[in-house]
């Protein structure tokens, strides 16, 4: 007969060991860095006043897209208590300029919709008619998940209101960008990029028409984020402008405002024991726009305000290279007057 001691010994060491085994596989691996790109002290946790603390970014201007709500208003009132001219931009003026009117410091609003190319032009002219070059351009504004197909263009909503929009922002911007003594292009993408469909971007369905997937959708657009901040670099390589492009991570914002409304109430409910706050998601575009550590670093991926080698379709400069021929052959009449 065993005695008491052991059989006590032994029920401690099976609750151990299963203790023990679900820490292991609940571990994630360790992030793989890409080699040579410097590592932050920031981490997961860190906001953006945090990252951004002693930096004066008086006499720069960035301007950010979706600043109305979330990430983008929460980047846009830090910077601009550091000091910058941020450039907001709201679908309307007005939702733009209530904003701005919230954020203490130099803001100017500006509507951008940018599922209407025009409106994106529009945007890039009143931008180009203030005279100033840009110190940083930020896409974040985005939109998730759609429930059912919806399309603009005759292309699938989501690619074009996450992806083409911005790269028409971007690329008539871009002179005022280069105009900056180190301009940067920020990205905002996401880990969903691995939604997208296993060949990468469905070339042949932009419309979205085949066998719609709203998750599948996005992760499309956000892979096309990350495709597109990549070429950009390659194109900007040699100079002193950069592009990368980044995960805020989760963040508990508006995003999730197609989901159905019981797991938006849910969401709001538990997300914060397990979500970031805006505080802390918009951390890694306030890094990347105006951190001095990453002034010589384009072409990567961050989260958490450090460089992240995901591999994948995202890091394909082939894939990259075909976005950027097949973005210009769609927003082509818009790219220039
Ligand atoms: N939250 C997360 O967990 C998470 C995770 C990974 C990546 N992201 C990315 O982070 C970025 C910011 O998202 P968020 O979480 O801050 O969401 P959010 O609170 O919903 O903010 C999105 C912003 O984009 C704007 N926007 C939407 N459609 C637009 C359009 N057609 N034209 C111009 N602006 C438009 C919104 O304006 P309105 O309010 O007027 O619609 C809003 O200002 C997105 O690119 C998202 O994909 C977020």
């Amino acid at each position: 007969m065993p005695s008491r001691r052991k059989i006590l010994l032994g029920t401690a060491a099976v609750i151990a060991a299963g203790v023990g085994a679900v820490a292991v596989l609940r571990r994630k691996p360790p992030p793989v860095r890409p080699p040579g790109v410097p590592l932050s002290a920031f981490d997961a946790k860190s906001t953006a006043e945090q990252v951004t603390a002693g930096i004066n970014l008086a006499g720069r201007t960035v301007l950010i897209t979706g600043a109305t709500s979330g990430i983008g208003l929460e980047a846009m009132r830090v910077l601009a208590m550091r000091g910058a001219h941020v450039l907001g931009t709201g679908r309307t003026l007005e939702k733009a300029a209530a904003a701005c009117a919230g954020v203490t410091g130099r803001t100017t609003p500006l509507a951008l919709e940018l599922t209407d190319f025009p409106s994106v032009v529009a945007c890039a002219k009143a931008v180009q008619a203030l005279g100033v070059p840009l110190d940083a351009l930020i896409c974040n504004a985005g939109i998730m998940a759609l429930p059912q197909l919806e399309q603009v263009y005759g292309l699938e909503k989501q690619f074009v209101t996450n992806h083409l929009g911005h790269f028409l922002l971007v690329n008539r911007l871009l002179p005022q960008v280069q105009a900056a003594p180190q301009g940067r292009v920020v990205v905002v993408s996401s880990s969903a990029l691995k939604w997208a469909d296993e060949t990468a971007i469905e070339w042949d369905n932009l419309s979205g028409e085949r066998d719609y997937s709203a998750n599948r959708a996005y992760g499309q657009s956000k892979l096309a984020n990350s495709l597109f901040s990549l070429e950009l670099a390659r194109r900007l390589a040699g100079s002193a402008t950069t592009s990368n492009s980044m995960n805020p991570g989760a963040v508990l914002t508006q995003l999730q405002r197609h989901a159905p409304a019981w797991a938006v109430a849910l969401g709001n409910v538990v997300g914060p024991a397990f979500m970031k706050a805006p505080a802390e998601g918009a951390s890694t575009v306030c890094y990347l726009a105006a951190h001095p550590g990453v002034a010589a670093v384009s072409g990567r991926y961050f989260i958490d305000c450090n460089p992240v080698a995901i591999g994948g379709n995202s890091e394909s400069p082939e894939l990259a290279a075909k976005l950027w021929t097949v973005s210009t052959e769609l927003v082509r009449e818009y790219l220039e007057d």
